[in-house]
């Protein structure tokens, strides 16, 4: 262990005072710049609101949303029935990231052990082209993330759907129903929550999206905390996908309103494209890790093959005897990361359209091999020769299940920016995605700046986006073990493998395992992310080694689910890092 990391053990017993004021003073006497990583962590597991239960369990963004799924599973509906309501709910109360308008994942865990995933990533429309998001020669970051061209396909209910017909036991109107209402009757907006929608009101404002203030404002003035917020557009559509299912969706109605939309933007999406939109069912990304199965979520997500090519190569070192969040530890867990993300660069995309390596990139061979090009004391350099890739957006969100047979569920589905493109269908009240963001800008346009240009994952009519959305449970000796996730953009892969980390290598609690402090690095841009709470100390070291360690603010927000081995109690644990995120048990 390096000797300034011996305070690193004493935040295990609790000595934050001390260390915080030495830090303090290490921290001015060396001058660090204003981007610095701050020594005092922002959590402490005294700040985490979890539950315990032992007939059922759901931890989502929102209180509300949160209920709705936990009384799901009261009537005797099983965990996907209670994704599917909570899915539907979050779309009414956290329309920054729940959704109709988007796409995600849902990773299945049976009670005998076998797992199954659900797709319903967005697609790209008939009409793209990788060169879509050039103009007059110039490759536009606003077209390419802002307006309805950055609007993919949402598959959202189409994978509830989905869900529901595979696997799902209650009645489906009985699952959307308590949306319609939430929608219909409106809510107490949480401060939070006015936050956000004012943030919203604002963007809306300046891009002239009408539709989006009237659905999200009072008359163009931000709600606020406290005032009950009705969505009477949204309730009527939820009420057409409560009636039709999909079609309520992708046919009828709502696709006239979403087709109408596209063509008064200038956007690609056809009710021809909204027919065809299809859910899929994948087999999950299974591997092994210190004795746990992970199972994880396949491409067209690079977050379970990262996730498992990360554990591969961590295993080879003994990372308990470095110290948790310790300079050595955390440069392991960088040089894992920076390869995991290069070859996420070169070679993932959607599995439907493009060959993915996953067998090879998952493999004890692959891991050896990467793992052998690590000095045990000096950072690699990430070069700009290799691929580049841009930061990832982190407005997404993961709720996770468990109902009383010991079914987990993992969701995490997303918008992609915070509010999608802030662009509501006029006349249906919901906001569409910006995930056409999550393809690469152009093809060839690699640069330090951070674009990439690799490619698997251009635009091409029908492909889905990569993700990094990374819906994760661990399982042991056949019994569950969690159910983990979070959004963060490319931050998820990094924050899903550092709870797995704190879970089984430090054999954390589970509110100590989310409060820790999390790191972040992706091969491109060379930096390491960090959330306050490293000790001045070990980013010393870290800078040492010729790691450049910047404060990266609050990583992920993740909704996990533990289950004691003596006994199956639930614990669900929220973030703190959201204050509105919620654990509701049965
Ligand atoms: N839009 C974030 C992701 O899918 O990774």
């Amino acid at each position: 262990m390096h000797l300034l990391d011996v305070r690193a053990g004493f935040r295990l017993v609790g000595a934050w005072l001390l260390v915080a004021a030495s830090s303090a003073l290490l921290f001015c006497a060396v001058g660090v710049s204003a981007q610095a990583v701050r020594a005092v962590p922002a959590y402490t597991r005294d700040s985490v609101p979890s539950a315990s239960s032992r007939n059922g369990m759901v931890v989502s963004a929102s209180a509300l949303a949160s209920a709705v799924g936990r009384d799901v599973l009261a009537a005797g509906g099983n965990a996907v029935d209670a994704a599917i309501a909570t899915g539907f709910a979050l779309a009414v109360t956290s329309p920054r990231a729940g959704n109709i308008g988007g796409g995600g994942f849902m990773l299945i865990r049976f009670p005998d052990g076998r797992s199954t995933a659900l797709d319903f990533r967005e697609r790209a429309p008939q009409g793209a082209f990788p060169e879509m998001f050039v103009r007059q020669g110039t490759y536009d970051p606003d077209l390419h993330h802002q307006g309805h061209r950055s609007v993919g396909v949402p598959g959202t209910v189409a994978g509830l759907d989905k869900a529901h017909r595979l696997y799902g036991n209650l009645p489906w109107e009985r699952l959307v129903y308590p949306a319609v209402r939430l929608a219909e009757d409106g809510f107490e907006l949480t401060e939070g929550q006015a936050r956000s929608l004012a943030r919203l009101t604002e963007r809306a404002r300046r891009r002239g999206y009408d539709a989006t203030l009237r659905a999200y404002s009072r008359d163009g003035a931000p709600y606020l905390p406290g005032e009950v917020h009705r969505q009477r557009d949204l309730a009527r559509t939820l009420g057409r996908v409560m009636l039709g299912r999909s079609d309520g969706f992708y046919r009828g109605e709502t696709a006239r309103l979403i087709g109408e939309e596209m063509r008064r933007g200038g956007g690609l999406i056809t009710e021809v494209d909204l027919a065809r939109y299809t859910a899929r069912e994948r087999t999950p990304i299974r591997g092994f890790y210190r004795g746990f199965e992970v199972i994880s979520m396949p491409p067209p997500s690079s977050g379970g093959v990262a996730l498992v090519e990360m554990l591969n190569i961590l295993e080879g070192f003994d990372l308990v005897s470095f110290g948790h969040n310790s300079s050595r530890y955390l440069h392991f867990l960088v040089e894992a990361m920076r390869r995991a993300f290069r070859d996420r660069a070169r070679f993932l995309a959607d599995p439907d359209v493009v060959d993915v390596p996953v067998q090879r990139l998952t493999s004890a061979q692959h891991a050896f091999e990467l793992r052998s090009t690590i000095h045990p004391l000096r950072a690699s350099v990430s070069s700009p020769n290799d691929v580049i890739e841009a930061p990832g957006n982190g407005e997404t969100t993961h709720f996770s299940i468990v109902d009383r047979d010991g079914m987990a569920v993992a969701v995490t589905y997303t918008l992609e920016a915070s509010f999608g493109s802030a662009i509501t269908v006029a006349g249906a009240g919901f906001i569409l995605n910006n995930e056409m963001g999550d393809f690469n800008g152009r093809p060839g346009l690699t640069e330090e700046s951070g674009l990439v240009g690799t490619t698997p994952n251009l635009a091409r009519p029908g492909q889905r986006m990569l993700s990094s959305m990374t819906p994760t449970i661990l399982a042991r000796n056949g019994g569950l073990v969690a159910v983990l996730g979070t959004p963060g953009g490319r931050t998820i892969i990094n924050t899903v493998l550092q709870l797995v980390l704190n879970l089984v290598d430090f054999e954390m609690d589970a509110e100590t395992a989310v409060a820790e402090p999390r790191v972040h690095h992706q091969w491109l841009p060379d930096v390491v992310e960090s959330e306050p709470g490293l000790l001045q100390g070990t980013v010393t070291a870290l800078e040492e080694m010729g790691h450049r360690v910047v404060d990266g603010g609050t990583q992920g927000r993740a909704n996990i689910i533990v289950v004691n081995p003596a006994g199956g109690q639930l614990t669900g644990v929220p973030d703190p890092r959201n204050p509105d995120a919620a654990a509701a048990g049965h």
